[in-house]
């Protein structure tokens, strides 16, 4: 280790006794009044299934143990008021009366959506609110940070409003929607449902095997998975490289159009269909190779060759890691970083070397997660080996003058919850 090396930080979760009393102070000391209660919302690290959930595809998250913490109060008129320790600490006005989509600028752009949203699908009776926001989701770190504020959002509306939508999966998929709507026509980040899935259905010990179909109702969109490492000897370790992460600045929204217009090209709904085709294709490779062949553009051929193989990818993972098949489960990782990195393009060095650094100790695989340009990796590793594999990456990226990354503890924890 040079000088210039220190230990790796680790990011612990909050306790939520701890957060519920931070959340409620702060709403104190901003609005004067005890709030109405406080909920919280998870974090997110996706296991497998990258940039498939705008095509219809598959991903499998695991909620986080790290959460953001929302203390919330009804109003009896339309403003919202925020205030949150991610940030100054001051407060933020929006009013609802006449908001339109992208009315709002930043952070308050996703609790704001959140009730506009509800307003805009018809639950008139949801007013304004005071919120004041405390949270340990890394911003920026590809770990779903504000699907942990919309969500949360959401949860504690539902609540407050009476919308009766908390209490079973089926509601929550209402709520999900009004958190997306809230991401994309509020604060203008096109993505799709991954990340407030995870947020609102996932449990604990459990992986949640998502399908985007468009079709699919609450049932038939989510499994359950068991997700339990330590019988397998195994940790997960994930790391926020600290490389900054923003799904608005264009790259991703671009990333969905292209596969929407190969979609188009393709004569299908969406690149689901055509997975599902060559899936059932006498030889799969031959009509992969047919279907790339079809499209006019590399670039394009690229994008369409990673939903595919990615969606693949997601089911051979699942059956690996139902059979204990931990070598086949690492691979799969690995396979799944490489085509992020050659085929989609939304690596960038921080990631690459994370991952590398980490196939370089003895992991089973290493791939980013999330929409990536920046953001976390994660790594199935031998128990009890994933601190050495974190200062590993850290002495790296010290040696490369990259910011110091830093390790998040995980378990596969609950969904959104009312906390107090
Ligand atoms: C981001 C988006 C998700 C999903 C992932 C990539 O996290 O918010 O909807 O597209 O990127 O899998």
């Amino acid at each position: 280790m040079t000088s210039d090396n220190r230990t790796v930080q680790y990011l612990e979760p909050m306790e939520s006794k701890e957060a519920v009393g931070r959340a409620a102070e702060l709403f104190v000391d901003t609005f004067r009044t005890a709030p109405a209660g406080v909920w919280s919302a998870p974090g997110r690290v996706n296991l497998i299934g990258e940039h498939t959930d705008y095509n219809a595809g598959l991903c499998l998250p695991i909620a986080l143990p790290h959460r953001t913490y929302i203390a919330l109060s009804p109003r009896k008129d339309r403003l919202v008021r925020l205030v949150s320790d991610m940030g100054n600490r001051e407060m933020t006005t929006v009013d609802l009366e006449g908001l339109e989509a992208l009315g709002v600028e930043g952070w308050a752009a996703y609790p704001a959506g959140v009730a506009w949203a509800l307003r805009e699908d018809g639950f008139a009776g949801v007013q304004g609110f005071d919120a004041a926001f405390v949270s340990c989701v890394p911003v920026g770190g590809g770990l779903s940070s504000s699907a942990a504020m919309t969500c949360s959002t959401a949860l504690a509306l539902d609540d407050v409003y009476d919308l009766g939508f908390g209490g079973t999966d089926a509601g929550r998929v209402k709520l999900i929607d009004a958190a997306k709507r809230a991401e994309n026509e509020m604060a203008g980040a096109s993505t799709g449902g991954l990340d407030q899935n995870a947020s609102m259905r996932c449990k604990a010990n459990r992986a949640l095997l998502l399908d985007c179909r468009p079709e699919l109702d609450a049932v038939q969109s989510a499994q359950q998975e068991p997700f339990n490492l330590g019988a397998l000897g195994l940790e997960l370790l994930v790391v926020d490289t600290q490389a900054t992460h923003q799904l608005n600045d264009g790259q991703y929204a671009q990333r969905r159009s292209t596969c929407e217009e190969a979609a188009r090209i393709l004569h299908v709904d969406n690149l689901r269909v055509t997975a599902d085709q060559i899936a059932a294709s006498a030889d799969p490779f031959q009509a992969l190779k047919e279907t790339l062949d079809a499209l006019p553009d590399p670039t394009m051929k690229k994008r369409v060759r990673h939903v595919v193989t990615e969606i693949f990818r997601v089911r051979s993972f699942v059956r690996a890691f139902a059979s204990g098949d931990t070598v086949e489960a690492g691979r799969l990782f690995n396979a799944s970083h490489d085509s992020l990195a050659a085929d989609y393009e939304v690596t960038v060095p921080e990631l690459d070397v994370a991952v590398d650094v980490a196939r370089h100790h003895g992991v089973y695989g290493a791939r980013m997660t999330g929409g990536g340009f920046g953001g976390s990796i994660i790594a199935l590793v031998e128990q009890g080996s994933g601190r050495t594999i974190a200062q590993a990456i850290a002495d790296e990226f010290a040696h490369r003058g990259f910011a110091a990354p830093r390790a998040l503890p995980v378990a596969a924890s609950d969904s959104a919850r009312r906390e107090a």
